[in-house]
């Protein structure tokens, strides 16, 4: 007797994040998951960086938003044309080597804002998977300045991976925007995780000469009060960030857990190691 013909889907890749990012939540996503809301209508994330919560939850209706334009930019020519990065980065990785790393480097510095959106995308995650502990640092001039990562074989392209995030990417909508105005539609009953630049844990006193873009503790209230607003209106907040008086003082009154986190990326070696995060939640 034959046996019933069953139809398989294919096997579906899960999407993951597609560039290393400093402050990247792959390690810290069992404690975020375990603290999300069980139903909530569209997902919020505006501090979109390397995305490991959201392609984790790959979500059906969802805005991701960033200030960085470069990465904004990767997102949305993944969600439209995976197939072009993929293409491009298949020459990247033919011609990798130390040469074509820091020559690669130099046009990007110079003039990578008229290239096409694919090779602008495709160069990024070059550069990304090959740079030096994965680190995306540009200088004051917004230069990028970091030099060849040792790798033997690093992953420059995976189509298949690039494909998975497309999927996903291609249901959000993804804005260029600071998190206050890429949030501002939000409605009742969606959700909103906030993962800022986190408030720095040795901090002095004097700690006050922001440079312009840097994160610092007025922004640290600014978002605070913008996370009340929202769950003043009915949404579903959930935020990280370091455990250190000023994030305590902020957000007395939510639920704040103390939870650890090893950190894979820290420019002083000595400092790598555990350290204690707060995930805060309100709302639900
Ligand atoms: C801690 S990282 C997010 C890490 C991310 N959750 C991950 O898993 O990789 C913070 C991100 O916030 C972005 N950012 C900084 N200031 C911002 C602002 N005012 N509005 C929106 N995004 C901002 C940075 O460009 C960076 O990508």
């Amino acid at each position: 007797m034959r046996s019933p013909q069953v139809d398989r889907a294919p096997r579906e890749i899960i999407a993951t994040p597609v560039v290393k990012w400093v402050g990247g939540k792959t390690k810290l996503l069992p404690e975020l998951l375990a603290r999300m809301p069980k139903t909530f209508g569209r997902y919020y994330e505006p501090f979109i960086g390397g995305a490991a919560m959201f392609f984790k939850l790959a979500p059906e209706r969802a805005v991701i938003a960033d200030v960085n334009p470069d990465l904004v930019s990767l997102y949305q020519s993944i969600a439209r044309d995976p197939n072009a990065v993929i293409k491009k980065l298949a020459h990247h990785r033919e011609e990798h080597d130390e040469t074509h790393y820091y020559a690669t480097r130099e046009k990007w510095n110079q003039s990578h804002m008229q290239w096409s959106a694919a090779e602008r995308a495709a160069t990024f995650i070059y550069l990304n998977k090959t740079c030096f502990n994965g680190l995306w640092r540009v200088n004051r001039s917004g230069g990028f300045n970091v030099p060849i990562g040792r790798y033997t074989d690093p992953p420059i392209c995976v189509p298949d991976a690039l494909r998975a995030a497309s999927k996903v990417l291609a249901r959000a909508d993804i804005r260029h925007a600071d998190y206050a105005t890429a949030i501002d539609d939000a409605k009742p009953g969606d959700f909103l995780y906030f993962d800022p630049p986190y408030d720095p844990i040795n901090a002095t006193s004097s700690f006050t000469s922001y440079t312009v873009g840097d994160f610092g503790t007025d922004e640290q209230k600014a978002l605070a009060a913008t996370a009340k607003q929202l769950i003043d209106r009915g949404c579903k907040v959930m935020l990280s960030n370091n455990d250190t008086p000023l994030v305590r003082s902020l957000y007395k009154g939510l639920k704040m857990d103390k939870v650890k986190c090893s950190r894979a990326i820290n420019s002083n070696a000595a400092k790598r190691g555990e350290i204690d995060e707060l995930v805060i939640t309100g709302g639900y």
